[in-house]
């Protein structure tokens, strides 16, 4: 019998290429996004068409799940890797955006708790979650006080799933990957160092996952490099990432 994923976000970027890689694999995808278009390309998947800041959309599309593990005589998932969100960035911080800053939060963050409350419930033990997170949780990159906050959080919340999951025998990563060539980074001006394509980072989140590795993050040279400039004195790394908020042009507003 094949192993069963859900993936959030499968319509774009890093979650499409992971679908497509797992599928390659042999194994029963389950793929989420909004755009049922995008989604359509994953012939082989069974798609749900959701908002996963709607909490009651997600409940629906988790018993619309439930109904097709059931038909494939699957019971729960294998593996659940929450990736679905969004980047905008605070380009003024003097006039701090709280709209933006709530809907980063949100998508990123919020929803997570509503896939977990619905999703998690359908997850085997012996099972694995995985929460998408980032780099930019090992240093503050400029205008990322939303995006970097949301992702921080995740990281944190990862760890505690960890710790309460564990009699459970379910197994917790959290994937931060460094700049990926994505439609979320194609929209951004400044320069992105070492940024890899979704094939290396598909490849490199499966492997870790494969190994049951806790913090999955990549490539490497690029997160040893931001972990290595935190361990420096606070003033040395303030003074190289604010010389850096200068080069950040971010084009117009970043909705979802
Ligand atoms: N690219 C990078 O450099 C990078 C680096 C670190 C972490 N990440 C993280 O990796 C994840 C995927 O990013 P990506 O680069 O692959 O971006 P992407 O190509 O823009 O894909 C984002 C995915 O999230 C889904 N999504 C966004 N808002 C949603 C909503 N409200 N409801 C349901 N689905 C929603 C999108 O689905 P629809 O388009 O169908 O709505 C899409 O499938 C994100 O969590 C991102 O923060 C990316």
């Amino acid at each position: 019998m094949s192993k069963t994923v859900l993936i959030t976000g499968a319509s774009s970027g890093i979650g499409l290429q992971l679908a497509k890689d797992y599928l390659a694999q042999g194994w029963s995808v389950f793929a989420c996004g909004r755009n049922l278009d995008a989604l359509n390309q994953l012939t082989d998947a069974y798609l749900y068409s959701f908002d996963v800041t709607d909490n009651q959309q997600v409940i629906d599309a988790a018993n619309r799940c439930q109904q097709d593990l059931d038909k494939l005589g699957q019971l729960q998932f294998d593996l659940i890797i929450l990736n679905a969100g969004n980047c905008e960035y605070i380009t003024d911080a003097r006039q701090f955006d709280a709209e933006l800053f709530a809907r980063v939060i949100n998508v990123n963050l919020i929803s997570m708790g509503y896939c977990l409350g619905a999703f998690l419930p359908k997850l085997k033990a012996y099972g694995h979650l995985a929460l998408m997170s980032s780099s930019a949780i090992y240093l503050p990159f400029p205008q990322a006080e939303a995006y970097g906050a949301s992702k921080v959080a995740i990281d944190y919340l990862g760890h505690t799933l960890r710790l309460d999951l564990a009699p459970h025998h379910i197994e917790v990563s959290v994937i931060c990957p460094g700049f990926v060539k994505t439609p979320l980074t194609d929209k951004n001006q400044f320069d992105m160092p070492m940024r890899i394509t979704a094939q290396q980072a598909s490849s490199r989140i499966i492997n870790g996952l494969h190994k049951k590795q806790y913090q999955i993050h990549f490539p490497k040279r690029f997160t040893w490099l931001l972990k290595m400039v935190s361990w420096l004195p606070r003033a040395w790394w303030q003074k190289l990432m604010a010389s850096k908020s200068a080069d950040v042009t971010i084009e117009g507003e970043q909705g979802s």
